[in-house]
């Protein structure tokens, strides 16, 4: 298939066109790429089995990792999830924003789309092409992030294109993510809720709205997802370069150090402060040290570039597992296959 690659111009009139397309691709059962605040989605009518099993072709995606499901209005999930009075408040404070919450699911919902669970992830973007897209729609739209299963997310257009060219219908181009991470997702339990994914939302942020918060063990330690994780997609391993990546603990001249002290050339993700201090190696700015929103925005794309390098190994400085960093900490750690060494004092 063509892929028709547009890119959103902020003027109403072409757009307002652009949407319409889109809105009706969707509804007739096809894929359309789209910006949201985290990262692009790829959508799909989320009420049609067959248009999310496309998805699942298109990404190579394990069938048993449920979708997220995207909505114009927090409201609107009340057509296919049980909707509780947490929810709403939640959504009073993070919506439209980048939160997912998980709640039991309506039988409207296909289990292609949940992977067979009796509950439906939930999440209403900020992106306004995102709302605007699932208005054009007038369905809601599930949609995991618009990469090959396996690849980081993509936080760019040309990512989707370079991923997905041939394998969907359209991808609006609304220029790079704010965030670059995916959405904070979390499930409500009767004692409060469980952090399954970091993101943006923080953890303490959500405690000033649900009583107890509780974080995932496999949000810090994929190990401990085991067979049958509270979310499928803890059991993946994900956002992972090709070239080996390798997260060296201890300070910022430890890591510093560490890496002068290796003999061959080798890449190097380096806080903004240290660019010039690396004698031999590609380097790339991850971002200001004490700047998490910058090290997230940059996460995914310097991974995807970075298997353009051409070097044997990449080191990275190990995030701090504080509620800021939880967000990278949680993707590195996966894109590392968890290899963790100490780097010197
Ligand atoms: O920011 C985001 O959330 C992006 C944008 C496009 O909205 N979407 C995204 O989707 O990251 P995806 O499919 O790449 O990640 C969804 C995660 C997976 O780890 C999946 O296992 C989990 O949410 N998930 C979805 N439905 C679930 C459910 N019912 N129970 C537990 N986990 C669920
Ligand atoms: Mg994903």
């Amino acid at each position: 298939m063509k892929t028709e690659f547009i890119k959103l111009t902020d003027i109403e009139d072409t757009d307002a066109e652009t949407f319409l397309r889109a809105g009706k691709i969707l509804r007739e059962g096809g894929l359309v790429a789209f910006p949201t605040e985290t990262v692009y989605g790829l959508g799909a009518n989320a009420l049609d089995p067959d248009a999310a099993r496309k998805i699942y072709a298109a990404k190579g995606r394990p069938a048993d990792n449920p979708l997220i499901v995207h909505v114009a209005d927090p409201r609107e999930a009340e057509a296919f999830a049980v909707t509780t009075p947490v929810y709403y408040a939640l959504a009073q404070r993070f919506m439209p924003g980048p939160l997912t919450v998980i709640l039991d699911k309506k039988p409207l919902v296909p289990d292609s789309v949940t992977g067979g669970l009796d509950t439906v992830a939930v999440r209403c973007p900020g992106h306004i092409a995102a709302r605007r897209l699932i208005q054009a729609a007038g369905v809601p739209i599930a949609a995991p992030s618009a990469n090959l299963s396996g690849s980081p997310s993509p936080t760019t257009a040309e990512h989707v294109l370079a991923d997905l060219s041939g394998r969907v219908e359209m991808i609006l181009d609304g220029g790079a993510c704010a965030i670059g991470v995916e959405s904070t997702v979390i499930r409500l339990t009767d004692e409060g809720c469980t952090l399954l994914r970091p993101g943006e939302v923080l953890p303490r942020e959500l405690a000033s709205v649900v009583k107890n918060v509780f974080v995932a063990p496999a949000v810090l330690d994929p190990d401990a997802a085991g067979d049958h994780p509270q979310s499928p997609g803890m059991k993946y391993r994900h956002y992972a370069p090709k070239t080996k990546l390798i997260l060296v603990e201890g300070s910022r001249d430890a890591f510093v150090d560490f890496v002068n002290s290796r003999k061959d050339f080798c890449g190097v993700l380096a806080y903004t402060e240290d660019l010039k201090r690396f004698k031999q190696a590609k380097i790339m700015d991850l971002g200001g040290e004490n700047d998490p929103a910058a090290q997230m925005h940059n996460l995914f794309r310097i991974l995807r570039e970075a298997d353009h390098m051409q070097v044997p190994v990449i080191y990275a400085p190990l995030p701090p597992k504080t509620d800021e960093y939880l967000a990278l900490y949680n993707r590195i750690i996966r894109a590392a296959g968890c290899e963790v060494i100490k780097g010197r004092s």
